[in-house]
């Protein structure tokens, strides 16, 4: 113990995603000296998985557009639990942040006079994401990358936190292992970014590669950062189902932007059966208005695929359970069939959406500018998150800021698609902003040896357990390692805390939860600390099991049906739970702590605005 390498830094920032990137730049613009760790390499992030555009009120499509509109959708898509402030500050700064990324290099695709081109997305009430075909995210990161690395930003790539460390209530750095070399590292900092991204890993059937543990989430919560809105996880209704090694993988929702339609085995176009007015005429049952909409025809009506996620996974699971599904249990997603419509159109297809033409081809043999594709729900993204000022990022714990995925507030019940873009750039630019101007104002503290020792001894516990048990015990009785365990929780939630919750089903969730917290205390590993893939995981575990609690305990504190929590056992919605978020703490005594905070009530001129637009 005690030796470990260390490092100082005036900010810190853990994940190199698209809000870590963007702080990190931020930070560093503002004269900080700036570290940034990356769980795995720099530029593997789930930011890439946003394919089909950053959403933004440029009005370069339709200058009917503007940020009110924005503002106004992202409060309705969030079924009003949504920060007010921070719909606001997104809204009105996401247009800057596009053109500062444009100027920063991205290639974007372009209107006929070369402006940035936008697209339809759900939710969205005019053409406003941002886009180059469906590698929006993946421009991003690069682009982000590109610029960071010549701030003089310090890149930590394979390294996990397993701790923040803190002094008195501050945060003042964090205690993580290098995953190839298996070493120790320890972090000073005047202040800690966490931009960790989500915690899709808890579910079975997911958009979200193996980093994606609620680290952030869980970090917060240890320090005493509260959590808020944890009940709201996303399934985002378009992920391959086909073949089943890459069941989950994101199907972009740029496919039905350009036109793609959502069909049942018998060929209807199920999402016809339950639409509001705004959207095509339900009677006419009109695909040509739908089709001049994704055309950017600005008289007509937009088609029932672009009615929110939430509401689209819904309808995919009632056709599936009604036994109208596809062969391997999704739905059919067809683009092929705008050949009728469209010139010229398997090259149009190829050129807008080269990512899910190259994903289709070579994992499933399909041919998308010919045949549907079958697709169905997967888990995509956390709304929920650590609850933080929307204007300076910081949560309840001074010098603790967050950005992105891992910081809640902007989405409330349910994000609108390219939202995640734009949130990561403009709240990751402010936290870099404060979270530099933070340690400028109070400076670095001390880092006390018996929190990097205990965090150490800590780590290193799966090891020791398998030691303990010496060689008999191996392979034998009283053994377990980390894959079945993590393998029954993201079971337990797919099948009780997904789409359709009732209250049995949660209770059963927590039960399973609290008899895996068990088994997980026990969990040994062996080999070395080099590279060691069990270990890792095993370390996770704690991170899952905790964001697990943290849903299931705040699904079950909400008793109606909203955006992207649907229970069966209550399936209105009820305007007394509109009033209040599910927030969480921990206790002193390690309890996970559930209140109802009520929701700030929205200022008269954006009230106004709201209401202008219903
Ligand atoms: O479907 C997509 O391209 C995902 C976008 C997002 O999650 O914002």
């Amino acid at each position: 113990m005690g030796e470990y390498e260390s490092h100082d830094y005036d900010v810190l920032v853990i994940g190199a995603g698209g809000a870590g990137l963007r702080a990190a730049i931020e930070a560093s613009a503002q004269g900080a000296s700036v570290g940034l760790v990356c769980k795995s390499l720099l530029g593997k992030a789930h930011t890439v998985m946003a394919e089909g555009g950053i959403a933004a009120s440029l009005s370069n499509v339709d200058e009917r557009d503007n940020w009110r509109v924005h503002f106004a959708d992202t409060m309705r898509g969030g079924q009003y639990l949504n920060n007010w402030r921070a719909a606001e500050l997104h809204a009105r700064e996401a247009p800057d942040r596009v053109r500062e990324l444009e100027a920063w290099g991205a290639l974007f695709d372009r209107t006929k006079d070369g402006r940035i081109l936008q697209r339809n997305f759900g939710g969205h009430a005019y053409p406003r994401l941002a886009h180059v075909g469906d590698r929006t995210g993946l421009e991003m990161i690069r682009t982000l990358q590109d610029h960071g690395i010549h701030q003089g930003v310090s890149v930590h790539m394979e390294c996990t936190v397993t701790e923040l460390l803190t002094d008195g209530d501050r945060v003042v750095g964090a205690f993580g292992y290098q995953r190839e070399k298996g070493y120790f590292q320890v972090f000073r900092a005047g202040a800690v970014v966490l931009a960790t991204g989500g915690l899709g890993r808890a579910y079975r059937i997911t958009s979200n590669s193996w980093e994606y543990t609620g680290d952030g989430h869980a970090l917060a919560y240890r320090a005493g950062a509260e959590l808020v809105d944890m009940e709201f996880v996303q399934f985002h209704p378009t992920g391959m189902v086909w073949p089943p090694s890459v069941r989950g993988i994101l199907v972009t929702e740029g496919v039905r932007g350009e036109g793609g339609i959502l069909q049942n085995s018998e060929g209807r176009r199920f999402m016809f059966d339950d639409i509001p007015p705004l959207y095509v005429n339900q009677t006419a049952k009109d695909e040509e208005e739908g089709w001049r909409y994704t055309q950017g025809d600005k008289n007509a009506r937009r088609p029932p695929e672009l009615l929110t996620r939430d509401h689209v996974a819904r309808c995919i699971l009632r056709e599936v359970h009604e036994g109208r599904g596809s062969p391997h249990g999704g739905v059919f997603l067809d683009i092929a069939w705008i050949a009728d419509k469209l010139q010229g159109a398997a090259e149009h297809i190829k050129r807008k959406l080269p990512s899910m033409y190259h994903q289709f081809k070579k994992l499933a043999d399909i041919d998308i500018t010919k045949e549907p594709m079958e697709v169905g729900p997967t888990t995509h993204y956390a709304m929920g998150g650590i609850r933080v000022n929307a204007d300076t990022q910081m949560s309840n714990v001074p010098g603790l800021f967050a950005a992105g995925e891992c910081a809640a507030g902007l989405h409330g019940a349910n994000r609108l698609g390219g939202n995640s873009l734009s949130d990561l750039l403009v709240f990751g630019k402010r936290a870099g902003e404060h979270a530099a101007r933070f340690a400028a104002e109070n400076g670095a503290r001390t880092i006390d040896d018996g929190q990097t020792d205990a965090a150490a001894v800590a780590a290193l516990r799966p090891f020791e357990r398998a030691a303990a048990l010496g060689p008999e015990g191996l392979h034998g009785e009283g053994r377990e390692g980390p894959y079945a365990i993590q393998h029954a929780l993201r079971v337990a939630m797919q099948e009780n805390v997904g789409i359709l919750r009732n209250e049995a089903k949660m209770l059963t969730a927590l039960e399973e939860i609290a008899a895996l917290k068990t088994r997980a205390a026990g969990v040994a590993v062996d080999g070395n600390r080099e590279y060691n893939a069990g270990w890792h995981t095993a370390l996770d575990l704690e991170n899952l099991l905790t964001v697990s609690e943290a849903v299931t305990r705040s699904a079950l504190e909400r008793k109606e049906s909203r955006g992207a929590h649907s229970r069966t056992d209550h399936p209105d919605k009820d305007p007394e739970a509109g009033r209040f978020n599910v927030a969480l703490r921990r206790t002193g005594d390690g309890e996970m702590q559930v209140r109802r905070e009520p929701i700030a009530e929205v200022p008269t001129e954006l009230a106004d605005i709201i209401e202008e637009m219903k």
